[in-house]
């Protein structure tokens, strides 16, 4: 057993004892009652399960949470679904993927949240040329697995996201 603190959706949480080997996921979904982070294959390949985390410089990066150990995330800074919408408000990623009908069941919507959101963020650190941006938004959406709906929109939606805030992108 393990005593785990971390930082998650901006509160500290535990000390809370737990099993070495218990996935992240079922510590967010059981322990903390976050249940937005799915578990779905299991094995790493669809990414419905990943979150994001703040790295000490400040950039953010994904992980799945379900081939991941919870102690491995002792003292980092995490965010899952529930830690985008701010004061009843959708964050703009969590609002695109609405306003294009990117999902259906939206077992695979916090990913894509999370995978959006964390290239937005990257995109404001280093923009991208704009003949670029579609082979971005592939990159960082790409690994991401819906049955439901195809990816269009959800592309789609992150495409126009980025197209329309002069901030994330350069000429060329
Ligand atoms: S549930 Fe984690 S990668 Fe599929
Ligand atoms: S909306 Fe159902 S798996 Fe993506």
């Amino acid at each position: 057993m393990t005593k785990l603190t971390m930082t998650v959706n901006g509160k500290d949480v535990g000390p809370h004892e737990v099993p070495d080997d218990l996935p992240m996921v079922d510590y967010l979904n059981d322990t903390l009652g976050l249940t937005g982070t799915k578990f779905s294959c299991g094995i790493g390949v669809c990414h419905a399960c990943v979150v994001m985390v703040e790295q000490p410089d400040g950039t953010i990066t994904t992980r799945r949470t379900c081939i991941a150990g919870a102690t491995s995330f002792a003292g980092a800074k995490v965010t899952t679904v529930e830690g985008h919408a701010k004061d009843g408000k959708l964050s703009d990623v969590q609002q695109a993927y609405v306003d294009h009908f990117a999902f259906q069941c939206g077992y695979c919507t916090s990913g894509f949240v999370n995978a959006g959101t964390a290239l937005i963020e990257r995109l404001r650190k280093a923009p991208v040329a704009k003949s670029q941006v579609e082979d971005t938004v592939h990159s960082g959406l790409g690994d991401h697995i819906c049955r439901c709906s195809g990816y269009v929109r959800y592309y789609e939606a992150l495409r126009r996201l980025i197209l329309t805030d002069p901030t994330l992108t350069k000429e060329g």
